[in-house]
């Protein structure tokens, strides 16, 4: 049985990808940082850590307790809102949301590179179609996640590890979009897809399980969009 760490595994497309790796036979363990919100995801049928991966002393004492690694899934991120007007507030937003979605990445997979199995281990990072669209603050991070994926990738492609990112669309059902989508924001980004409706949860975790699977063992250092066509196709 191998074993699988989903960060941000207790909500959203973490807890879907967590819960697809369980139905697929591996050990699953989710990371967060609430407890109560983890436990509930897990149901008894899952490992549960508490961790703010933002924090290098946190990340370390982890991966610590993790130990040896076959599936990681570095899912753990976000979009902030710019609170405040001017340069202060500019610079705020653009470290914050660097450190929510790269470091939570980039700390964790480097503190479990060297504990990864050798040959077979699989890494996959979630980025987004807004690195490939100009979007501002959070498009940057995922970028430089992006970048972080292709590196690694070649740095122990021969370790036999891949490394990948799935880079999703609009996928509404998550904490992700909580207090941001009213009816016509909804119907903009839409209108925006060709495939004409928005992504579910499922739909990114089957890209991920793909990418971990032993089937996906010469597919390394790329980013795999899952968006109805929204970058290629755009409309
Ligand atoms: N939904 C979309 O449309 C969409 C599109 C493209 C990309 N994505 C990406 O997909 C990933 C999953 O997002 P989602 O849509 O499923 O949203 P979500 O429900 O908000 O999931 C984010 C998860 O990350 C955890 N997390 C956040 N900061 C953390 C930290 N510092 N340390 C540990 N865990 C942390 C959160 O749990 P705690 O708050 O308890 O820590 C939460 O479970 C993110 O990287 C997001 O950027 C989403």
């Amino acid at each position: 049985m191998r074993r699988a760490v989903v960060t941000g595994g207790g909500t959203g497309i973490g807890l879907a990808v967590a819960q697809r790796l369980l139905a697929d036979g591996d050990e699953v363990v989710i990371v967060g940082r609430r407890r109560d919100v983890l436990e509930r995801a897990s149901a008894g049928a899952m490992g549960v850590e508490v961790a703010d991966l933002r924090e290098p002393d946190e990340v370390q004492a982890l991966a610590d307790r993790l130990g040896a690694v076959d599936v990681l899934v570095l899912n753990a991120g976000g979009m902030l809102a710019r609170t405040g007007d001017g340069l202060q507030a500019t610079a705020e937003v653009w470290l914050d949301e660097f450190r929510l979605n790269v470091l939570t990445t980039v700390l964790l997979g480097e503190a479990l590179l060297p504990r990864m199995t050798r040959p077979g281990g699989r890494i996959v990072a979630l980025s987004s179609v807004a690195a490939l669209r100009g979007a501002g603050s959070y498009g940057a991070a995922k970028a430089a996640v992006n970048s972080w994926v292709t590196g690694t990738a070649a740095s122990v492609a021969a370790d036999g590890i891949t490394v990948n990112a799935v880079a999703p669309g609009f996928v509404p059902d998550t904490e992700f979009w909580t207090g941001r989508l009213d009816d016509d924001e909804q119907a903009r980004r839409v209108a925006r897809i060709p495939a004409g409706r928005p992504g579910t949860v499922e739909e990114v975790a089957a890209a991920v399980a793909y990418l971990v699977s032993p089937d996906a063992g010469w597919t390394t250092g790329q980013v795999l969009g899952v968006h109805g066509g929204a970058v290629l196709a755009r409309l």
